[in-house]
């Protein structure tokens, strides 16, 4: 779509398994061609985005190739759901290195041509999975960690006419699979509400086509007063996340012991709250 739109794309994919394991280099030369079966300009790249080495190449390509640099979107994923106390260190650190470090090492290289050109939009992939998804503990660390990095991006580089955004994206790819969703709905059921996760939409109908368009306005003029947020999109349903802020605040004067916290913070702080994490067979 970015193609479409006028854009001329370096398509990055190392072309590995859903897990992270092996490449193939045909996944980003597809795309590579039917862009230019269409009239658009692209090249492949098949860099690794979990190593900085991967990260500057693809920003080089775009130099070299196009000789400027625009717009970035971080995109690429794994997943290894593992129950936390079934998670070996690669599976977490493989999950992490793609999604956060993967964020990191793009963004690197692009924050000084950006800065430079005093202008730039960069857009994130994050999840719900965020939220709290059953066996998703390093998949949800990265999403939330890349929620952090694009708010903090977005106050280091927005003061240079720069703006970094983030979505939350549903579609029915071989990442989101019926393992996948039944996780979800686990994880929806015993949440209890439908007000987070997977709510809004059925994800085993969101197509890909769907997330697009809201990728391409975040980069476009048109959104120029964004920077810093975060969306979810998924079949006919956009929405924006409020910005964390605490939902209610106590203040005693000299501070807090474990006795003032019995008396007065169960009345005044947690008062009301379920326990809505819990539940988890
Ligand atoms: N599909 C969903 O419902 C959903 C939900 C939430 C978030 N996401 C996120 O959306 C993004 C796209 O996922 P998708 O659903 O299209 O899955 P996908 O598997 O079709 O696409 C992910 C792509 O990333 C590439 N990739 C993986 N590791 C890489 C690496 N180290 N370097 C370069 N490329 C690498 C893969 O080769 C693959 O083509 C991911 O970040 C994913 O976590 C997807």
């Amino acid at each position: 779509m970015l193609a479409r739109e006028g854009a001329k794309v370096v398509v990055n994919d190392l072309g590995g398994g859903p897990a992270g394991g092996g490449s193939d280099v045909s996944v980003a030369a597809q795309v590579v061609e039917e862009i230019r079966a269409r009239g658009g300009e692209a090249v492949a790249n098949h860099d690794n985005v979990a190593t900085m080495e991967g990260g500057e190449r693809i920003i080089k390509t775009a130099l070299t190739s196009f000789g400027r640099l625009d717009i970035l979107v971080n995109n690429a994923g794994i997943v290894r759901p593992r129950i936390i106390y079934n998670m070996s260190e690669s599976d977490w650190d493989d999950v992490i290195d793609v999604h956060l470090k993967g964020h990191f090492s793009t963004v690197r290289f692009a924050a000084p041509i950006f800065r430079e050109q005093k202008s730039g939009v960069i857009v994130n992939t994050a999840s719900e999975s965020g939220l709290g998804h059953l066996g998703q503990s390093s998949y949800s660390a990265a999403k939330e960690g890349i929620i952090g990095f694009t708010r903090t991006i977005a106050r280091d580089l927005g003061r240079h006419n720069v703006r970094c955004n983030a979505i939350r994206p549903r579609a029915a790819t071989r990442l989101f699979n019926e393992e996948a969703l039944a996780a979800m709905q686990r994880t929806r059921n015993l949440l209890g509400n439908a007000g987070a996760l997977g709510a809004g939409s059925n994800p085993l109908d969101d197509k890909p086509e769907q997330v697009a368009p809201l990728v391409v306005w975040l980069c476009t003029d048109a959104a120029a007063n964004v920077n810093g947020r975060t969306f979810v999109v998924g079949g006919d349903m956009i929405g924006i996340y409020p910005e964390p802020a605490p939902e209610r605040v106590i203040v005693r004067e000299g501070g807090w012991d474990l006795d003032a916290l019995d008396r007065i913070a169960g009345n005044q702080l947690t008062n009301g709250l379920c326990n809505e994490f819990s539940g988890a067979k």
